[in-house]
């Protein structure tokens, strides 16, 4: 239509800058270039051929129907058994939801939490659409600088201090993206204390547990049962396109859930959640743990390269498949850096700006989502590189 208009809030939707760098990519690529790509959040196995399989057998039924709003019950009970053995931890299937992706999740969370004009603290540098939805629902996200001297992660006293009178509560990822860092046991319990202080609500998303390296993952729900958390079929286990996650929610919030649930979606993905039944089993698990421990291999060579390279690194990242660098031996403008090194190295990486506006233009994430001969390439170029800028 002429002349139409879209929403306000529609309007201060921020897309992801990362998309220019694709989208060059994908130019670069059609011209003959090869390129490393180190900007994909995503992992680069595909799904598990148990979960595969048992999609391929849901389908041939030809039954694809809604399931309940809530999600299919024994998919539930599989997610509350995972929690009893990963993390010791009693929740009742009631208060599981399965949503489509940890995105499904966290608009059912916020839809759920956020009233006009409430406030939501926020992670910078942080999974930038947390702020975008939050302001969709008429919220206001409070994007807090988190430092790398506390891992890049929220603590209590940052909390306590941000509080305002139109503070309702928290968010935050452990692994984060795009840091990969993880808060300590004793951060994660300032944290719950802080915002419990102030009887505000606590998002956490635990979308990256089951990819940590050096040390177990914390659930929230560890130290509390009052706590919101978000989590996952696409990384660990590797269903990205299956578009399934879930969302574990306190009592209080069990109707609410229920309802957005039916409003927003009807029902996650029939044929996904009938795969995921699949996710948990040790056939499964097996090739799962597998693809961690190569995920572990390549961090350790990515870090070990870029920290030879120069780059500015801090303490070695838990999780996820991402290190944050620092780049400004090499530049003061990060985005620009990003454009060079797609332009004249063939690799591509996602720039500090999409994370937040706390010193972006000194960062640069790379995804160790591809192999590590294709790492080993993208180091040498970025190598070749930068020897021909100071030549
Ligand atoms: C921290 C974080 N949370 C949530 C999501 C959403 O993931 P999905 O909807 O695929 O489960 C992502 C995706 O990259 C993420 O990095």
């Amino acid at each position: 239509m002429k002349g139409g208009k879209v929403s306000e809030r529609a309007e201060n939707v921020f897309p992801f800058y990362v998309m220019d760098i694709m989208a060059r990519a994908q130019a670069l690529e059609e011209e003959g270039r090869d390129i490393v790509h180190m900007e994909v959040g995503e992992p680069d196995f595909a799904t598990p051929p148990p979960i595969l399989q048992a999609g391929k057998q849901f389908l041939e039924l030809g039954d694809v129907h809604y399931t309940k709003a809530q999600g299919l019950p024994a998919l539930r009970e599989k997610i509350a058994e995972y929690y009893r053995c990963e993390y010791q931890v009693k929740v009742s299937p009631e208060r599981i939801f399965i949503t489509p992706g940890a995105s499904g999740a966290l608009t059912v969370a916020l839809a759920a939490l956020v009233d006009e004009g409430d406030e939501v603290l926020t992670c910078d540098p942080g999974y930038p659409c947390n702020n975008n939805i939050v302001n969709l629902f008429g919220g206001k996200a409070r994007p807090l600088e988190v430092k790398p001297g506390d891992n890049f992660q929220m603590t209590g006293e940052v909390i306590s201090q941000a509080w305002t009178n139109k503070t309702r509560g928290v968010m935050f990822a452990s692994p984060s993206n795009p840091t990969g860092t993880m808060v300590s046991p004793a951060q994660l319990r300032d944290i719950i204390k802080a915002v419990n202080e102030h009887q505000g609500f606590l998002i956490s998303d635990e979308i990256y547990h089951g990819l940590v390296y050096d040390r177990r993952a914390i659930s929230a729900l560890e130290m509390s049962e009052d706590v919101f958390v978000l989590n996952s079929f696409s990384k660990f286990f590797g269903m990205t396109g299956w578009r399934l996650g879930w969302l574990i929610v306190p009592e209080y919030a069990v109707s609410a859930a229920n309802r957005l649930m039916q409003n927003l979606y009807i029902s996650a993905p029939t044929t996904s959640q009938y795969a995921a039944l699949s996710a948990f089993d040790a056939e499964t698990l097996k090739i799962l743990y597998q693809r961690r421990d190569e995920f572990k291999n390549r961090r350790d060579v990515l870090y070990t390269g870029l920290k030879a390279l120069g780059f500015g690194l801090f303490e070695k990242p838990q999780g996820a498949f991402y290190i944050y660098a620092d780049c400004r031996a090499f530049t003061d403008d990060s985005y620009v850096f990003a454009l060079e090194l797609l332009e004249h190295a063939g690799v591509a990486t996602t720039p500090g700006k999409d994370f937040g506006t706390s010193h972006p233009e000194r960062y640069l994430r790379f995804a160790y989502t591809t192999s590590i001969a294709c790492i080993r390439e993208g180091l040498e170029r970025i190598k070749n590189f930068l020897a021909a800028k100071e030549g």
